[in-house]
């Protein structure tokens, strides 16, 4: 394949989604630099390009997907191509181009698990979530609630076939999941969102009590009277003693 910009453009369009309000933005730090170098140390000098794999999954661990800027970024680390990265991207399933929702839930829908009662889940999920099954397609498989705050995609065997019906959430397997277990993963989602939401409000509210503190520290500075240097006393001029009266001569 010719590596022409609109070969690229095609399969790297950027794809919007709900869910980005709850990730960071794609941006090369001296961090993210540091751990591609250390992926990419990993691999013997002229083999760089093993490391396209463990770095797009630390981007999509640190940013919840790979975006089309941080596939150029990860060619250039790898000494790479980044049609090469875009082929790897859009061949694992796993790789999401698009940001899914804070909580993302993958059923798994190959046989053991459907049989189970995976394929009545999908339903329930998607009415739950409040998104529509019809915008799951092989071409985008996952679907992001309007809030952002969840995605669904069904997905193949999660290697837990005799425990199904299989749900992961995020990085946890859920196994013989049912519609009731669904409400309480749910519930339980929702809980850790509002812990984190009163975590960061506190840690706000903390930062801005520093920072009005550390104001007021600066303006009491500054109105304080700098300490007038003493002028340094001049040392007593030394008397010269008088001259004793030579004796008269008789
Ligand atoms: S078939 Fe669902 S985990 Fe294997």
């Amino acid at each position: 394949m010719s590596e022409t910009p609109n070969a690229i453009d095609a399969i790297t369009a950027p794809v919007s989604s709900p869910g980005e309000k709850f990730f960071p933005k794609f941006e090369v730090t001296p961090e993210l630099t540091a751990k591609a170098q250390e992926l990419v140390a990993l691999y013997p000098e002229g083999k760089e390009q093993s490391a396209v794999l463990p770095i797009i999954h630390h981007v999509q661990e640190e940013f919840g997907y790979v975006s089309p800027e941080a596939m150029p970024w990860i060619a250039e680390m790898c000494k790479s191509t980044p049609i090469h990265v875009a082929g790897i991207v859009t061949f694992y399933p796993g790789i999401h181009r698009k940001c899914p929702g804070k909580f993302h839930f993958r059923v798994c829908r190959t046989i053991a698990c459907a049989l189970a009662g995976g394929e009545e889940l999908l339903p329930y999920i998607c009415s739950k979530m409040g998104v529509d099954p019809a915008e799951m397609t092989d071409e985008e498989p996952m679907v992001v609630s309007p809030d952002g705050l969840w995605s669904l995609e069904a997905v193949e065997c999660l290697a837990n076939c005799g425990f199904g019906p299989n749900v992961m959430v995020n990085d946890t397997l859920h196994s013989q999941v049912t519609r009731g277990k669904i409400d309480e993963i749910m519930a339980a989602c929702k809980k850790e969102l509002a812990a984190e939401r009163k975590e960061a409000a506190a840690a706000k509210k903390e930062a801005a009590a520093a920072r009005k503190e550390a104001k007021a520290a600066a303006a009491a500075a500054e109105d304080t009277p700098e300490p007038v240097a003493e002028e340094p006393q001049k040392p007593a001029a030394r008397k010269t003693p008088a001259k004793k009266a030579a004796p008269k001569k008789k």
